[in-house]
């Protein structure tokens, strides 16, 4: 990500604050000013938030080039990635309201109370809005979430549900200086590489206000949660998933060297829920799921020996489903564990 570490050098202050012409699309084959004009007509809050030295001049142009280069993985299925099957495994809101909850806590001073609309909380891994629509779809208590992506894929689906939403690189924030109440890194943190870690750390220090905390979200290296990553989803998923997971220490580093204080690392549950009318149809329901989390096309040839060779892998490296009957429903839980780290920017 050579050009994001870049463009702050390139972008000089003043009369290129005209929005750069992206030929190729800002978003898919949505402009910038598509976007803008998105933006104006459903969340137009974020638009002062927006740093115009960012999206201007062949600098953004370049971004916005690199970007599309490099964001393949959860893009459209023609592009190898494996976006379709993973956000229709998001329809169903409630799959992870247990740990999506406690991550919008953390944000609160005793990390207790998921904050109000007051706050703006940037989820830099957004995917289409899952957070959004969660807390949309339950009606609960919610603070303003912009959902931002590298994928153009994702940021189109965030804009048709009229999203507060923008694409930009974790590492690269369009945002301009200490304007958040919080900035989330979570369920994807792992697609980051180490230089990507640092730099997205540091932007969300600068794009934090004073007293705004950076919320850092993934699973610890060597436990059951990412060892599923590794012995089942880099296997068996369409895209592969090379990726490494994060260790305490590295946590306490990134967020300590991004400037960020008050750090507290901890483990926090973070279960697959999944619901049905009958015991076995919440089986089939919470297997479905992670087939389409992680398009695990190639576990086996047809559905039914997929979800059977599933199950046997769930028992092997999560310890299995556990049903059980809450009122008329039953719910099945694939239960993980998270490795959260919280810190906050005091100066
Ligand atoms: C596993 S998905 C999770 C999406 C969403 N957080 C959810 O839980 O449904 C990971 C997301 O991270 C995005 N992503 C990967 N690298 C990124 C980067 N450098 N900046 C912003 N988003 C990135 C991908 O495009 C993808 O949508």
């Amino acid at each position: 990500m050579t050009c994001f570490a870049q463009m702050e050098a390139h972008n000089t202050i003043g009369s290129q604050y005209q929005h750069a012409d992206i030929e190729d699309g800002y978003i898919g084959d949505l402009t910038y000013a598509d976007y803008r004009r998105a933006a104006e007509e459903h969340f137009s809050f974020m638009l002062p938030l927006i740093d115009p030295s960012r999206v201007a001049g062949t600098a953004f142009r370049d971004y916005v080039n690199e970007m599309n280069e490099i964001s393949w993985e959860f893009e459209d299925q023609d592009e190898g990635g494996r976006g379709v099957a993973y956000n229709l495994a998001q329809r169903n809101s409630r799959n992870r309201i247990v740990g999506t909850l406690s991550l919008l806590r953390c944000f609160s001073k005793n990390l207790d109370e998921v904050p109000g609309s007051d706050k703006i909380i940037l989820d830099a891994l957004a995917g289409d809005g899952t957070i959004t629509r969660l807390l949309q779809t339950e009606k609960l208590r919610a603070p303003t979430i912009i959902s931002s992506d590298l994928s153009s894929f994702m940021v189109k689906a965030c804009i048709a549900q009229k999203y507060p939403c923008i694409r930009q690189s974790a590492t690269y924030s369009l945002l301009r200086d200490s304007v958040l109440d919080g900035v989330l890194i979570a369920y994807g943190s792992h697609h980051l590489d180490n230089a990507a870690r640092k730099q997205a750390s540091l932007e969300a220090y600068r794009t934090l206000k004073v007293g705004g905390r950076f919320v850092l979200h993934d699973f610890e290296t060597g436990a059951a949660t990412a060892n599923w990553f590794d012995k089942v989803v880099h296997p068996f998923s369409r895209t592969g998933h090379p990726h490494r997971h994060f260790t305490r220490d590295e946590m306490q580093t990134l967020l300590q060297d991004a400037g960020l204080k008050n750090i507290q690392v901890f483990d926090m549950a973070d279960p697959f829920i999944l619901e049905g009318t009958t015991p076995d149809e919440a089986r089939v329901n919470a297997l479905m799921h992670v087939y389409r989390m992680y398009d695990l096309v190639r576990v086996a040839p047809t559905l039914t020996e997929a979800l059977h060779k599933l199950e046997t892998c769930v028992n092997d490296v999560l310890g299995g489903i556990h049903i059980e009957q809450t009122g008329s429903t039953w719910t099945a839980t694939i239960e993980r564990q998270a490795l959260v780290a919280v810190g906050t920017k005091v100066v």
